[in-house]
């Protein structure tokens, strides 16, 4: 029979993740290296789902697909479709749980092919409503970045739950390294909060600051100024920390990056764990900042060029 697919993309958060909570803007990329491909087709038996992390059926599916798994239900009862009778699955190497948005990719690639099963093709709307249902279940109070960021194939600036694009002339590379530690965006959020709570000022202060940093990082990337980013992005790092979302394996990667000749390196996504992001001038700087993070103990290393969506 009929088979239904949707397709999506893990992202990078260049800068503005934590601010962008509290109303600040911030700057994503989709990572087309990181793709995330779903199926669902008709077939008998309860609502299954197979994929890397799990194959079984969806209502006995871990905590891990807690999120997509609301996603998957809403989009069913959106699409007046039964809670049977259909194999999901999908196909990715985005990494869980690494601040790569591997959580609203798979829900927004889930809820396409369910759609695209039935005929129908998802408005932007309804796919960012759908996807946000499961990363509520995620953690609580989801900015919309990532169902937005996930669905995009062109770098975006993100406000408010809407996007626009970006001129981007930067020409410059990004070395994505997973920490191999399982990110914890829901208590980072959370201690975000909290570090709110207890230290007003401050906290309104650097969540400000945050937000100057995106708005400046708007020419850096229209003008191509590596340099400005780079230091951008460690000023950022260090505020992330200050906020607490950072940890001991982020911090020593970006000390590695920066050793190793990076322009600049942040922490990326929810932290306390999962990626952080180094930028290099040219090719061979990204390729050596590689290898010093996978030295420095990066479970994997991606590369990323900033200009991958121009015409040669
Ligand atoms: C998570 O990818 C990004 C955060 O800013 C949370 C959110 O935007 O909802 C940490």
């Amino acid at each position: 029979g009929r088979v239904g697919t949707g397709h999506t993309r893990a992202k990078a958060i260049l800068v503005g993740e934590h601010a962008v909570v509290y109303g600040e803007p911030a700057i994503a990329l989709p990572l087309a290296s990181l793709p995330m491909r779903a199926t669902a087709r008709r077939e008998d038996g309860p609502l299954t789902l197979e994929s890397v992390l799990y194959s079984g059926t969806l209502a006995d599916a871990p905590e891990v697909l807690a999120a997509p798994r609301a996603a998957i239900e809403a989009t069913l009862d959106h699409l007046g479709l039964p809670h049977h009778g259909i194999t999901l699955s999908t196909e990715s190497t985005i990494p869980a749980a690494r601040g790569l948005g591997s959580s609203a990719a798979t829900a927004g690639a889930l809820a396409h092919a369910l759609a695209d099963l039935v005929g129908r093709t998802l408005t932007p709307q309804e796919h960012f409503d759908l996807v946000q249902v499961g990363e509520r279940v995620a953690h609580g109070n989801p900015s919309g970045l990532d169902a937005r960021t996930t669905a995009s194939t062109e770098p975006v600036w993100f406000q408010a739950g809407e996007i626009r694009s970006l001129d981007l002339a930067l020409r410059a590379h990004l070395v994505v390294a997973d920490t191999g530690v399982h990110g914890r965006t829901r208590v980072a959020v959370a201690d975000v909060r909290s570090f709110r709570d207890r230290h007003p000022a401050r906290g309104a202060e650097l969540v400000a600051a945050l937000g100057q940093i995106t708005r400046d990082t708007v020419d850096d990337l229209a003008l191509d100024r590596p340099q400005d980013l780079g230091a951008r992005m460690t000023r950022a790092h260090g505020m992330l920390a200050e906020l607490g979302v950072s940890s001991p394996e982020l911090d020593r990667l970006v000390g590695a990056a920066l050793a190793a000749g990076a322009l600049g390196a942040k922490l990326t996504g929810g932290g306390q764990g999962g990626c952080m992001l180094a930028l290099a001038a040219d090719a061979t700087s990204a390729g050596t900042i590689a290898a010093a993070l996978r030295r420095a103990g990066a479970a994997r290393t991606w590369l990323h060029r900033t200009d991958a969506r121009r015409p040669a």
